[in-house]
């Protein structure tokens, strides 16, 4: 397994990695999501206003049920906002778009397509030659340490190996935009711990912002520049955070004070928030 951590000093291709450099700037403003109208109406969101910076990795952590997928959802465009208006890059988000890739807590892969015919997927839907698709595929499937699998189907890999095909899948129609939904979230604590300095390794490598939502704050402190933490429902951000922390990082740091410092601190934000929401919904 010791593969997956040096993955991305593997690839060669490093200039075709860094399309994504200087990209991704988001802005969302003044953002409020209701779902549902009249009596049924429910607000997930309200009033959010923030400004990610283009590289920038961000953490999203919250009490379940505050909005945290709603928000993410809003910036993929999958979910429209109430109110408020979001931008990537100057451009206002009006629908789904391969500038924005998302990776879910499910591995969404298609069964019946192999890892290379996943991760060049993308690139085929938007146009690129075979000679190209077959080249994209190649350099993401070195940089996910999958290589091996190329002619693999998703049932024959593990679910982290999964995991890492989705975010190459992801990867490879060149995003500003990473956007990543719980997605460790099924795996076990060994894995889990391999794939984000995995992902650290390949965030370093392509340059793209990252928006990822997380409930665990370990997590959380490990992987981001900057932490946000969302109310109880209706999600709004609470805590703005910097994480303290030189990159690039290994899984020691986690014993460091400042490590334990913001953790605690995250802890009591959050730990009030879930409480409100506990007694919101025993109301
Ligand atoms: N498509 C939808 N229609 C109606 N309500 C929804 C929809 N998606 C989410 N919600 C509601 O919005 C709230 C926030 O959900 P979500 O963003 O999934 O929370 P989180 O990801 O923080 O756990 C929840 O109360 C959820 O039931
Ligand atoms: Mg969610």
């Amino acid at each position: 397994m010791t593969e997956v951590v040096s993955i991305a000093s593997r690839v060669s291709a490093h200039e075709t990695l860094r399309g994504s450099a200087g990209r991704g700037h988001i802005r969302i403003d003044g953002v409020s999501i209701v779902f549902g109208s009249g009596r049924a109406a429910h607000q997930a969101v309200t009033s959010t206003t923030l400004d990610i910076r283009p590289g920038e990795f961000v953490c999203i952590l919250g009490p379940s049920g505050c909005g945290k997928s709603t928000l993410l959802n809003s910036i993929a465009g999958y979910v429209r906002p109430s109110t408020g208006e979001i931008s990537v890059d100057g451009e206002a988000v009006s629908g789904p778009g391969p500038d924005r890739g998302m990776v879910f807590q499910q591995y969404s892969l298609f069964p019946w397509k192999t890892i290379r015919e996943n991760i060049a997927f993308g690139p085929k839907v938007g146009g690129r030659s075979a000679t190209e698709c077959g080249s994209i595929a190649n350099t993401f499937l070195e940089m996910v340490g999958l290589t091996k699998f190329a002619n693999a189907y998703p049932a024959e890999l593990s679910g982290g190996m999964q995991q890492r095909v989705g975010i190459a899948r992801a990867l490879a129609n060149y995003p500003s935009v990473l956007l990543m939904d719980e997605p460790f979230g099924a795996l076990d604590a060994q894995t889990r711990l391999m794939m984000q300095e995995s992902l650290l390794n390949i965030w370093s490598e392509f340059g793209t912002t990252v928006v990822f939502v997380t409930h665990d704050v370990d997590e959380a402190i490990f992987l981001a520049d900057r932490i946000l933490i969302m109310s109880a429902s209706p999600g709004s951000v609470i805590a703005d955070l910097k994480v303290p922390l030189a990159r690039p990082r290994s899984l020691e740091v986690e014993t460091s004070e400042a490590f334990m410092e913001l953790k605690r601190s995250c802890h009591e934000k959050i730990r009030a928030e879930s409480l409100r929401a506990f007694q919101q919904q025993a109301q």
